[in-house]
């Protein structure tokens, strides 16, 4: 039996992807293997979203196939995901152990390109086509062991995005919009909840413009309102997540639902990008600082405890000393829960990459150093704020960072940790928030409220 090791880089749709890769890997008889030193087959499911990304997956292989050399052993390798798709066969010139290059419509094909390397059959296979219906072959699961994605799972609902931000390499790595059906998703969520699931996050490169082409608006509800009003219909599925969103997405529609479907959570990730309306323009975004100043508000209205998170850059080219302070005043006027922060990274084939002005390293690491002190600072604040609050939890699992404890989320997604065990998993708990550590909550055993 071959048995298969896949490292992921990126953002929570690698995870996803390599997740139902690997599920199908085992259905075909694969065992999963402890490390890349001793599978029959490696698999790097990368990202291309920033040239680091890129760079230490490349490193990566590079390390893992002079090793295996040094040892004579020939695993089969391969590249998957989105520099695979993005640099194709260039990857196998490039690195001539490489046996496999598989695209991010191609997941589904894993076992049989796997079959023919490790039979003989063929030697190297590069496959990055497009596939119609590809969006609907991500829906194997593993839900096994401590793993904590037994009571949490994700669901890939779309693939792809068209809102092409100047500075964004996904709409070329994950192709244009495909939604899954409302039906097909449902039945993956269902099948999910009967297994134990007990919280789903929705997932695509751009959620909100969900079924656009085939759902008509509905009574004022956009496809993926409809959507969520069908997955919130599953019984026993306590919660519901969505990510990543775009902030044009958030209609009234949406912000309703918030107010209307008691599973979806009070959390939401808001990508800004950036504070200056001139910036927002050139990097296509969609909306006005003023729009995303009143989504927020709106989501506050309806529920005040939101949980926000978002992520920016800094150093998009002709950013200005006073476009970044538009940045930061608008960090200090929203007070997000978690900001995820990136240094501009020009990206082939990008508009952005052409622009002029593109900025020295020194003033992005600057900038980002700056920034990072303030949104981490505001951050904490909010996390302090919670100390003594008695908050609903979802038991997950031993915790990551202390397998001793246990850890469950927040509806607003703060991650608590908390003395239980096994018996707790799955729960839905009340605790009181003893303790603010960094963007972690600790929560006191003697007052876990009832199971
Ligand atoms: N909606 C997508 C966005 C993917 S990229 C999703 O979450 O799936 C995630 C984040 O990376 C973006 O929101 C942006 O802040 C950052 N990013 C994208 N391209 C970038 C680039 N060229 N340089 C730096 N950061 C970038
Ligand atoms: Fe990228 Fe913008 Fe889409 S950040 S994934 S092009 S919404």
């Amino acid at each position: 039996m071959p048995s298969v090791f896949i490292k992921t880089f990126g953002c929570q749709m690698n995870e996803r992807d390599s997740e139902a890769v690997a599920a199908q890997l085992v259905a075909k008889g694969y065992a999963l293997a402890a490390s890349e030193h001793v599978a029959d087959v490696v698999l790097l499911n990368t990202c291309s979203v920033r040239d680091m990304a890129e760079q230490k997956a490349l490193a990566k292989m590079t390390h893992i196939a002079g090793l295996a050399r040094k040892s004579g052993r020939e695993p089969i390798l391969g590249f998957m995901g989105c520099m695979a798709q993005s640099r194709g066969k260039q990857l196998v010139e490039a690195l001539p152990d490489v046996d496999l290059v598989l695209g991010t419509q191609k997941f589904h094909r894993a076992a049989e390109y796997l079959d023919e390397l490790l039979a003989g059959r063929r030697d190297k296979i590069v496959d990055t086509d497009a596939e119609a219906g590809s969006q609907a072959a991500i829906r194997e699961h593993l839900l096994t062991g401590n793993d904590k994605k037994a009571i949490s799972a994700f669901v890939s609902i779309m693939q792809g995005c068209n809102q092409h931000c100047t500075f964004c390499i996904v709409p070329f790595t994950r192709g244009a919009e495909r939604s899954r059906t409302i039906e097909d998703v449902v039945g993956e969520c269902r099948e999910l909840v009967s297994r134990g699931v007990r919280e789903i996050t929705l997932l695509g490169q751009i959620v909100t413009s969900y079924g656009k082409r085939d759902y008509p608006v509905k009574d004022g509800r956009s496809a993926f309102v409809q959507l969520l009003e069908a997955v919130h219909e599953i019984e026993g599925l306590e919660r519901i997540r969505f990510t990543s969103p775009h902030p044009k997405g958030y209609g009234d529609d949406l912000v309703e639902a918030y107010r209307r479907l008691p599973k979806l959570v009070e959390s939401a990730h808001l990508p800004v990008q950036s504070g200056s309306d001139r910036l927002l323009k050139l990097m296509h975004r969609g909306y006005t600082r003023e729009r995303f100043l009143s989504i927020i508000e709106k989501l506050r209205q309806v529920q005040p405890g939101m949980g926000l998170s978002t992520d920016i850059i800094v150093g998009f080219p002709g950013e200005t000393e006073a476009d970044y302070e538009e940045t930061v005043s608008l960090c200090r006027e929203v007070e997000f829960d978690q900001a995820y922060l990136f240094k501009y990274s020009p990206r082939r084939d990008t508009p952005a990459a052409a622009m002029p002005d593109q900025l020295p390293e020194e003033v992005i690491e600057e900038r980002h150093r700056k920034l990072l002190v303030i949104i981490n600072d505001l951050a904490a604040r909010k996390y302090e704020a919670m100390v003594g609050q008695t908050v609903q939890i979802l038991a997950e699992g031993p915790s990551h960072r202390n397998a001793a404890r246990y850890e469950g989320r927040t509806r607003s997604n703060k991650i608590v940790i908390f003395d239980g065990s096994e018996r707790h998993r799955g729960q839905l708990m009340d605790l009181r928030i003893e303790r603010a550590g960094s963007f972690t909550l600790y929560g006191d055993p003697a007052v876990v409220g009832m199971e």
